[in-house]
């Protein structure tokens, strides 16, 4: 994650001239997305890892071998874009280290490439991971927004909400009950539930009306490509359309409950006292951020759960003998096969890093997925075990400042969800191929076809 970023938190909101919207969209898009591609393709055709890791589809599918030859060249080693790294302790101490951030100062781009970015600013055509999101901004902003939002996710915030989390799961595995496919023939897990779930507990969290989740839905899957580098022009064009319908939507969620507010965050968010408000562009950042980042990842621990434990099913069928297991096994799957595959930092100064000297402003790519199989770490790192001991020790929520927000709620997404299916359903099986999502930060399926009753 993380990989548009600056050092500031952006010009106030501004309307783009219409006449002027697509010349502004190819710019936003050559800086983001054309100029990053160019470097990963000659970086992936002379053999560079990252390069094939972004731009190859099949290494992108199973990028574990990739990992393994990339750690065998040490704990840090040189990418197509400044360093990359698959060890947990170095990973480690980068994420908590305020010798790195998520910012960069524009100042230092070249000039083409800053009137690029200020002239595509457009408030209305912001993805998640372009500033003012927490997700990348340092601090003060990023203590700002944090302490904001955190307030939602304590454990005893996420605790409560677990009747929630039941509640839905339950409503959810009812529909699937009375599903065309549940006797005998076929069912997509994901859109019938995978997806499901976490969409609708996020929705109830932020106070947004569920009617709208097919909407949700289709504009995160879009804006969820924008966390990838190098996007081809047409895929960012569809991401960039679905951003607008969704900054359109929070636009008026927000004048909604600035009338009539609820006990939700976001009510709290619009109804700030001055000396904390945020600005209008503070405000969809975070919201959309919270939204964005609430079902897209979820999902994937989910599905991914679930076609792991169908490989491994003398496991599944111990943890339904033993359901206190499911602590762990959603800590193991989080390992073992990452929903968030890759973030970044850039150093803010010149300092060592693992041995080797690191200049300022140089970009250190942290394979997530790969460090949560560091065999430093890890006993037979490969290996799907749920009674894994120190599974909890992975880094697929990232660490330091950054750490993932929705930790707690996700966690408890993960054994709710996971538990009342199997409770609910003991003789599921995947019955076809899961088909992957298209996309390299995020890890997942798309489609997951099983029978329910085996
Ligand atoms: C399995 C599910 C999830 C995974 C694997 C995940 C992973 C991550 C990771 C790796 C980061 C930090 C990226 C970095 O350091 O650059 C992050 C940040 C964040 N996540 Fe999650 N996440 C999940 C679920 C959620 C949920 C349910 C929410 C709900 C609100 C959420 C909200 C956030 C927010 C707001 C941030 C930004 C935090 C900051 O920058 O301070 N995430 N997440």
């Amino acid at each position: 994650m993380g990989t548009e970023t600056s050092s500031t938190v952006g010009p106030p909101a501004r309307k783009a001239a219409p006449v002027l919207r697509p010349a502004r969209t190819v710019a936003r898009w050559a800086v983001r997305h054309g100029l990053p591609a160019v470097y990963l393709e000659r970086g992936a055709r002379r053999g560079d890892p990252v390069g094939r890791l972004l731009r190859d589809r099949s290494v992108r599918d199973q990028p574990y071998g990739l990992y393994e030859e990339l750690r065998a060249r040490g704990a840090v080693s040189p990418g197509s874009i400044g360093l990359v790294t698959t060890s947990h302790a170095v990973a480690s101490e980068l994420l908590r280290s305020d010798r790195f951030g998520v910012g960069w100062d524009r100042s230092q781009a070249p000039r083409l490439i800053r009137w690029a970015l200020a002239f595509g600013d457009e408030l209305d055509a912001a993805g998640v991971a372009e500033p003012p999101s927490m997700l990348v901004v340092d601090p003060p902003d990023h203590t700002r927004f944090r302490r904001l939002v955190s307030r939602a996710f304590t454990p005893r915030a996420t605790a409560a909400f677990e009747p929630v989390v039941q509640r839905t799961a339950d409503s959810l595995l009812d529909a699937l009950e009375r599903h065309p496919g549940a006797h005998g023939g076929e069912v997509d897990l994901i859109t019938t539930y995978a997806a499901q779930l976490p969409v609708l507990v996020i929705a109830d969290l932020l106070g947004v009306p569920t009617e709208r989740r097919e909407d949700f839905l289709r504009w995160g899957a879009a804006a969820a490509a924008t966390l990838d580098p190098g996007l081809p022009f047409r895929r960012y064009v569809a991401a960039e359309r679905a951003l607008r319908a969704m900054h359109a939507f929070l636009r008026e969620h927000f004048a909604r409950l600035r009338r009539d507010p609820g006990e939700d965050l976001v009510s709290r968010l619009v109804g700030l006292p001055d000396d904390e408000a945020l600005t209008e562009r503070e405000l969809h950042a975070t919201v959309m951020l919270l939204l964005g980042a609430g079902f897209e990842t979820t999902v994937n621990l989910l599905g991914n759960g679930v076609v792991l434990l169908d490989a491994h099913h003398e496991q599944w069928d111990a943890l339904r003998a033993v359901p206190a297991g499911w602590d762990g096994a959603v800590e193991e799957i989080l390992r073992h096969d990452s929903p968030v595959q890759i973030t970044g930092r850039t150093a803010k100064e010149s300092g060592p890093l693992a041995g080797r000297e690191v200049r300022a402003g140089t970009r250190v790519t942290v394979l997530l997925g790969a460090a949560n199989r560091d065999p430093e770490v890890f006993d037979a790192p490969a290996r799907f075990d749920v009674g894994r001991v120190n599974a909890r020790d992975h880094l697929a929520f990232s660490a330091g400042i950054h750490y993932c927000v929705g930790a707690g709620l996700a966690r408890l997404e993960g054994v709710v969800g996971l538990r009342t299916l199997s409770e609910r359903f003991p003789a599921l099986r995947v019955s076809g191929r899961p088909i992957r999502r298209d996309l390299q930060t995020l890890r997942g399926f798309e489609a997951l076809p099983v029978t329910l009753r085996g």
